[in-house]
């Protein structure tokens, strides 16, 4: 894991302040934080989120190929998307460069996709960035965080997530 500077404690510093002074973050704020702002995509990326959300199809479907007949579901991969070799440099590694570029401005990338794409997307993608990007700096700003002694394990579930208060 590597953090390129400015790191995420100067970049809150410098435009937020300190809590006492009262001084919360707004959504307006990430386009001055681009650091910050990488660092959580490059998050919703690597743990890919919600991998799988069953569809079914309306009508009778020729895809590359495959026949897909009305009425049967389908489970699109997510995670083929947001670790695919062919669209970033470290897939399996966290690594806020992904979003960044050489003068650390932040960047978009056309991959990642944690809302899905087409007609059916997510449709509280507004909503969800916004409120990760204000509660994530209010949590940054108020408690220190520091990952488990030893090495980091994680459960794959329906998401994957750090095992907690396991050996
Ligand atoms: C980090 C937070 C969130 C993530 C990663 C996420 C991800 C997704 C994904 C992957 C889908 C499936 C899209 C598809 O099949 O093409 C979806 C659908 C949906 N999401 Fe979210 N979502 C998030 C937050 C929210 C929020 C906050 C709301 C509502 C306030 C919401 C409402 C919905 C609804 C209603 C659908 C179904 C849309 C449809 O069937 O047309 N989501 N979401």
């Amino acid at each position: 894991m590597f953090f390129p500077k400015p790191n995420l404690r100067r970049e809150l510093a410098s435009l937020l302040g300190t809590v006492q002074a009262g001084n919360w973050a707004t959504y307006e704020d990430r386009k001055n934080m681009p650091f910050t702002n990488a660092v959580l995509h490059e998050v919703q990326r690597f743990i890919t989120l919600l991998p799988h959300v069953p569809r079914c199809t309306a009508v009778d479907t020729h895809f590359r190929g495959y026949f897909l007949p009305k009425g049967i579901i389908v489970i699109p991969s997510l995670t083929s998307v947001l670790l695919d070799k062919t669209q970033w440099e470290t897939p399996h590694q966290f690594n806020p460069n992904h979003f960044l570029d050489a003068e650390g401005n932040f960047v978009k990338r056309e991959a990642f996709l944690p809302f899905s794409t087409g007609r059916r997307n997510c449709i509280g993608e507004s909503l969800a960035k916004m409120e990760l990007f204000v509660f994530f700096v209010g949590l940054l700003q108020t408690f220190t965080f520091q990952p488990q002694p030893g090495p980091q394990k994680y459960t794959v579930g329906h998401t994957l997530e750090p095992s907690v208060g396991t050996s």
